[in-house]
């Protein structure tokens, strides 16, 4: 995974936001926080919706390739390089780097398929992080994989994937792999399955974290929030978990 600008994606990331935010709410004019929001998929869907104006939008990524795609196609746009440590994307990063911002700085905060590549740690840190930049009344959202979604993400992992040198990119592991998961599973680079408690090597090529869907919502409650899901019709979609409180 490493460095990469993600492909884009039309007409998914706006609709489902849409979907899961508050009846009466508007985002049009909201400042919005795209957390690892890459090249910008968030913003190009709401650009071209009229409902997104690139300078209220901030994509915060720890990779700059993507931040710097973005900045080409919207110069008005705001991106925040993060030099946080991730497993798979940011090797050199700092680990549980506090986010820069202050308090309350935005409307939304929005994070899709961020924490489903990405140790429990980091996004109990991140939930903490996400929610202190987000304005008192603002909307916060995060996202988990189904198991429809980890079936994606192996046939992909199959077909795409050409980052290992002289592997194909094929994987033994299957859902059944998942499907009786308590908490959490990583999949770690080709075929390795770690638990929570097990250390994610420091440098993976690539990392999915795929976890119980009631385990994670009785964590995040304990944390003080309550939880809206937002799940799609379209199997490889992630689900959104609003967090409120
Ligand atoms: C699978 S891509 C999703 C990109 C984008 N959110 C989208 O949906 O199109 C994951 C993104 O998260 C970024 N990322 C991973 N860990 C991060 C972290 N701790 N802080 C910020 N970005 C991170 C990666 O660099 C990558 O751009």
């Amino acid at each position: 995974m490493s460095t990469c600008i993600f492909p884009r994606v039309a007409n998914e990331r706006l609709p489902q936001l849409l979907q899961a935010i508050p009846e009466g709410y508007d985002i049009t004019n909201k400042t919005i926080l795209d957390y690892g929001g890459n090249r910008g998929n968030l913003l190009e869907d709401g650009d071209e919706a009229d409902m997104i104006d690139p300078s209220n939008y901030t994509s915060m990524d720890v990779d700059p390739d993507g931040l710097e795609f973005l900045k080409k196609l919207y110069p008005t746009t705001n991106t925040i390089h993060y030099d946080r440590y991730n497993p798979a994307y940011r090797h050199q990063g700092i680990p549980m780097l506090p986010f820069p911002q202050a308090d309350d700085t935005y409307d939304i905060v929005y994070s899709y398929s961020v924490n489903t590549h990405s140790s429990w740690q980091d996004y109990v840190f991140d939930i903490s992080e996400m929610t202190r930049v987000c304005k008192p009344g603002g909307l916060v959202f995060t996202s988990k994989f189904e198991l429809t979604c980890i079936q994606h993400m192996l046939d992909k992992r199959v077909k795409d994937w050409d980052i290992f040198e002289g592997d194909p990119g094929g994987t033994d592991r299957t859902v059944s792999d998942f499907q009786d998961v308590t908490d959490v599973i990583y999949l770690v680079d080709n075929n390795t399955l770690l638990n929570i408690d097990d250390q994610i090597p420091q440098q993976s090529k690539y990392l999915i974290t795929y976890y119980n869907e009631g385990w994670l919502l009785n964590q995040i409650h304990g944390m003080g929030y309550k939880t809206e899901l937002t799940r799609s019709d379209k199997p490889r979609i992630q689900t959104l978990i609003r967090l409120i409180g």
